[in-house]
């Protein structure tokens, strides 16, 4: 059980001052990286017949298989040791605890609180925050409730049969990916949409055909600053008045999630329509707060609260597992290694369950936007390179795309796959296939075929190369019972330790984003520019202006 009361910011290890790639634990990988890079997987497991059952690691329901990396036991001790040189145990406890680790916006990041359980002081400012929480989760209960039994009626008095989530980023990516990963635990006969891009198709394509008196909005915005969202929200008031024809639609119709009270009521909601979410909780750790009430509504206060203790036990784990055998540290440092010393600059997240289409996508503003930095938390240029580049898809659909590449591509690609043993609809032996592709790409990925054995299949001689797999890449293989809401949450909340975890090494702030601000700024500039009829001079540079000059010239014909 998580137990964490201070918040003495004090307590914050020193981040060495030396740079991460002249420590000597870094060092002693660049060494032992050097002594035993030529040996192919193949020859790990040959010297080892129990690799596979001793390279693994289970937490919170899911199983971990890392055997296919290309690692020893001297690796995996070299890399906890970088890890507690880096000081990772007591930034983990800082986070836990409350401390600001997001020291550039002076915040905690305290995703853990959202799940914590109910008696827990976990205190922000002289304040335990633990009670706001569990208030809020009653609060959606109860509103998800009233949607979810047609108790809530909408203006004209007609049960609510349409729930359109309107936000971007992480105020969507979460969402949309837990409501089509729980999909089979859906309220059949409600249905749910997304809407977050500013183009204007998506908000049209959302509400076709809908009835606006049937239709709940749920404007989802941490900041209710970010214009995409703002002006889909106004688009949807205007769509709904329309319909309805009545201002006072209005309150039946929208309701808010955000942090800022003062701009949703400035936007014409009702702050007792609104769910709150706290400055702690960053935008994409966001999805079992408030930011989930569209996943709630899809599936319920029981599912989601079963969804949380799935995050709860993956945090309990990763709080008190000494760091060896911590799955999440683990994929951590794994990913380190796979992208610091192997090189493999992505990594190929290939969930083996259809529900599980957005996830990849979820994952990569987690990752990308946590660890997509150049600088130090203290704002020294790193030494080593940050963040892999994170894509993917669902298997099968990516083996008949993709995995070419994979497999005899130039490139090193690091792969996770994730499986279900038991499918949430079997159908004769469908399943069985799913996972049979599974696990033949993860063995095909690692001892590949060699020329040798071609032969011996009496391939003709002048196609052997072309048939060739070096194999030898690597892949961690990620295994639970079923997708329920609890084995999501352990998953997500592995996902996010794992981030955090590389953050720790590269010792950057895993909890801002500054990057994105540059072209908000632009456009805000750009859009004002856009709508000026007159022959003003453009003041961009000459591949802008002539973009623009071009756009203005098509747009009138
Ligand atoms: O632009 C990036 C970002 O700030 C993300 O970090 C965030 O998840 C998203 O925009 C949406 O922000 P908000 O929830 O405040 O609308």
């Amino acid at each position: 059980m998580i137990r964490t009361e201070s918040s003495a910011s004090s307590r914050l290890p020193n981040p060495s001052t030396l740079p991460l790639i002249q420590l000597p634990a870094w060092q002693a990988l660049v060494d032992h990286h050097r002594s035993m890079s030529a040996r192919h997987l193949r020859q790990f497991f040959a010297d080892d017949p129990q690799r596979g059952e001793r390279l693994q690691v289970e937490a919170a329901g899911l199983y971990l298989d890392f055997s296919k990396n290309r690692i020893t036991d001297e690796t995996l001790t070299l890399l906890v040791d970088l890890a507690e040189h880096c000081g990772l145990r007591e930034r983990r406890d800082a986070m836990f605890r409350g401390d600001p680790i997001n020291t550039t916006e002076k915040r905690a990041a305290l995703h853990t609180a959202l799940r914590a359980p109910a008696d827990v002081n976990i205190v922000v400012e002289g304040v335990n925050v633990v009670p706001q929480v569990h208030a809020v989760l009653d609060r959606m209960a109860d509103f998800a409730e009233r949607i979810r039994s047609g108790e809530w009626r909408g203006h004209t008095g007609k049960p609510i049969r349409n729930v359109i989530n309107i936000g971007i980023g992480g105020s969507e990516l979460g969402p949309v990916m837990a409501y089509e990963a729980l999909r089979h635990y859906s309220q059949a006969g409600l249905h749910l949409g997304f809407v977050s891009n500013i183009d204007p198709n998506d908000l049209v394509e959302a509400t076709r055909g809908l009835e606006a008196a049937e239709t709940l909005f749920i404007v989802c915005s941490k900041s209710f600053h970010t214009i995409d969202t703002l002006t889909n929200a106004r688009a949807a008031r205007a769509w709904s008045l329309a319909q309805l024809g009545d201002e006072r639609a209005i309150a039946s119709h929208f309701v808010a999630v955000s942090t800022n009270t003062e701009a949703v009521a400035a936007f014409g909601i009702d702050p007792a329509h609104m769910f709150a979410l706290w400055d702690w909780v960053g935008g994409r750790y966001s999805m079992d707060s408030a930011i989930g009430l569209i996943t709630m509504i899809a599936v319920g206060p029981e599912h989601f609260r079963a969804m949380l203790a799935g995050f709860r036990a993956m945090d309990e784990h990763f709080h008190s597992t000494p760091l060896a055998r911590n799955m999440p540290v683990l994929m951590g440092l794994l990913a380190i290694w796979n992208n610091n010393f192997l090189g493999a600059e992505t990594l190929a997240v290939l969930p083996y369950a259809h529900d599980l289409k957005r996830f990849p996508a979820y994952l990569q503003q987690l990752t990308m936007e946590s660890n997509g930095k150049h600088v130090t938390a203290t704002g020294q240029a790193v030494s080593a390179s940050t963040s892999p580049i994170v894509w993917g898809e669902p298997g099968t659909n990516g083996q008949h795309s993709f995995f070419q590449l994979l497999h005899q591509g130039t490139r090193l690609v690091a792969c996770d796959f994730i499986g279900f043993s038991r499918s949430q609809n079997p159908l004769a032996d469908q399943h069985d296939l799913l996972m049979a592709n599974l696990f033949a790409q993860s063995e095909a990925l690692a001892f590949g075929k060699t020329a040798q054995a071609l032969m011996t299949e009496s391939v003709d001689e002048a196609r052997v190369a072309q048939r060739v797999c070096k194999g030898n890449r690597p892949s961690n293989t990620l295994l639970a019972e079923r997708l329920t809401p609890y084995a999501l949450g352990a998953l997500v909340a592995l996902y996010e330790h794992s981030v955090f975890t590389q953050g720790v090494i590269w010792n950057i702030d895993s909890f801002d984003q500054w990057g994105v601000e540059l072209g908000k700024v632009l456009a805000q500039r750009i859009v004002t520019e856009l709508a000026d009829t007159s022959d003003a001079p453009l003041t961009h540079d000459s591949s802008t202006n002539t973009l623009m000059r071009r756009y203005q010239g098509q747009r009138k014909e």
